[in-house]
């Protein structure tokens, strides 16, 4: 039973969706028009539901912890990449806008697979840690300096929800970038004692245009970065660390 807790002066909310089916035959995509009332403490995920149990049920969209933690309720809110279950409705205006986010592939409406898109840049760039034995699961853990086990928590705080990729401009006029998200990854493993990858080897992952290299400074994906990544900082760190070695060994360095 669908249980009304609005207040009668509550909000008329208007939600224009973005609906598409790859996988229907003849299925175009178009904006689609569902009004709900805002209830307190509404979130997109709880107005997604809403009209999902009210309006209508085929409405595709993705949802696992409704935490900010898993990462897969990232969508276009209003222009901008951002997460469902973490955007209360009260924050914005009364019509709000949702698409898909960009670059991955669409399953339908409001999801898209960014798992296979992460699997690959995962592959690609191998994260994680290369040690130079086989794991003894007896062994105890060596003990690490408390500011740099801190220093690479922070960057592993990644949710691999895809909005720093959504939000970046190189994605888009480059495929093979591996953005925000990427590069990250590649500060935390390089910051890892544990890893025995040298700067060369590191060179070769991402001193390119698909890699350190490729990033115009744009900035978008740390404007939308749920998590408050320090991704600005970090890209530049590694553009500066990767500029030294390859002007060091003479290596193509490309812009
Ligand atoms: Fe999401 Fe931020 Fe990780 Fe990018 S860096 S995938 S925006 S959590
Ligand atoms: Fe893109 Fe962020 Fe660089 S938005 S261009 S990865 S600074
Ligand atoms: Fe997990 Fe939103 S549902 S981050």
């Amino acid at each position: 039973m669908n249980k009304d807790n609005s207040s009668p002066s509550a909000r008329q909310l208007i939600f224009s969706i973005l609906r598409f089916d790859p996988h229907l035959k003849g299925d175009r995509p178009r904006m689609e028009r569902f009004e709900i009332k805002e209830s307190p403490g509404m979130t997109l995920f709880i107005a997604l539901n809403d009209i999902r149990r009210n309006h209508d049920a085929s409405l595709k969209f993705d949802f696992v912890c409704r935490a900010g933690i898993c990462g897969s309720c990232a969508m276009v809110i209003n222009g901008k990449p951002g997460l469902a279950c973490h955007t209360l409705t009260e924050t914005l205006g009364k019509e709000i806008t949702l698409a898909p986010l960009p670059v991955f592939e669409l399953i339908g409406d409001l999801s898209v697979y960014t798992g296979n898109w992460m699997r690959g840049l995962n592959e690609r760039l191998e994260a994680w840690i290369h040690e130079q034995e086989a794991t003894d699961f007896t062994r105890i853990e060596a003990p690490m300096e408390p500011d740099l086990a801190d220093e690479i928590y922070e960057l592993d705080r990644c949710i691999e929800c895809g909005c720093c990729i959504a939000g970046c401009g190189t994605v888009q006029m480059r495929e093979e970038f591996i953005g925000a998200v990427g590069l990250n990854k590649m500060a935390r493993y390089q910051l890892d004692p544990r890893d025995i990858r040298d700067d060369d080897d590191y060179y070769d992952l991402i001193g390119d245009e698909d890699g350190v290299f490729g990033c115009m400074t744009l900035l978008g994906c740390e404007d939308v970065c749920p998590k408050n990544l320090p991704l600005q900082s970090k890209i530049a760190y590694l553009r500066r660390k990767m500029l030294e070695i390859g002007l060091k060994t003479p290596k193509e360095i490309c812009f």
